[in-house]
């Protein structure tokens, strides 16, 4: 039973996102979507709550693949999980010296291996801080994310609020 971890922090899920999960769920048997509580980029707009509830709502086609948090350390929530592999996609070169630093930490703390998926050539440009930074100023993200993120963006940055 191979079980693959797809972790981030999903503020808020993207099609690119779920591209990824829904690709990863085709080559393991089970997939364990882990949302970090707490990321440390940035204040977080949605609640860890909501990040897995619209995970959750987008990922009820897929019987493999379940949605879970973590905090602290991601080897540690693999090892808890007994997952095998850390999958991620790549967008662009941008993304892989990051990315490469943290497969080969994680690598190094746990000897889990990470495998990448280049992202489908129409979400290389898509990140979920875009699509808050749009949606913050009342741009169309409906090509970008799931309908329901669409609603819930909109409603956040709905009247009453006033970006500065
Ligand atoms: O969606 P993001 O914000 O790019 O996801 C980044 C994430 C959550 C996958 C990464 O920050 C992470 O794994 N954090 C957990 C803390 C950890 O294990 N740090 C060491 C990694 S080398």
């Amino acid at each position: 039973m191979a079980t693959a971890l797809c972790p981030g922090s999903f503020d808020p899920v993207t099609n690119g996102h779920l591209d990824i999960i829904e690709r990863t769920a085709r080559h393991f048997d089970d997939v364990i979507v882990a949302v970090i509580s707490n990321p440390q980029k940035s204040e977080s707009l949605f609640t860890l709550e909501e990040r897995q509830q619209m995970l959750r709502e987008e990922t009820t086609h897929l019987d493999n693949v379940r949605i879970e948090f973590f905090k602290g350390l991601l080897v540690e929530f693999a090892r808890e999980h007994d997952a095998q592999a850390i999958v991620k996609g790549l967008r662009a070169v941008s993304d892989f010296d990051y990315e490469l630093q943290m497969a080969q930490m994680n690598q190094q703390l746990s000897g889990i291996d990470t495998f990448f998926i280049s992202t489908s050539p129409q979400y290389s440009f898509l990140s979920s801080s875009l699509v808050r930074e749009v949606a913050r100023f009342g741009g169309d993200v409906s090509s970008m994310v799931p309908h329901a993120v669409a609603k819930r963006l909109a409603e956040r940055f709905g009247e009453g609020h006033n970006p500065s």
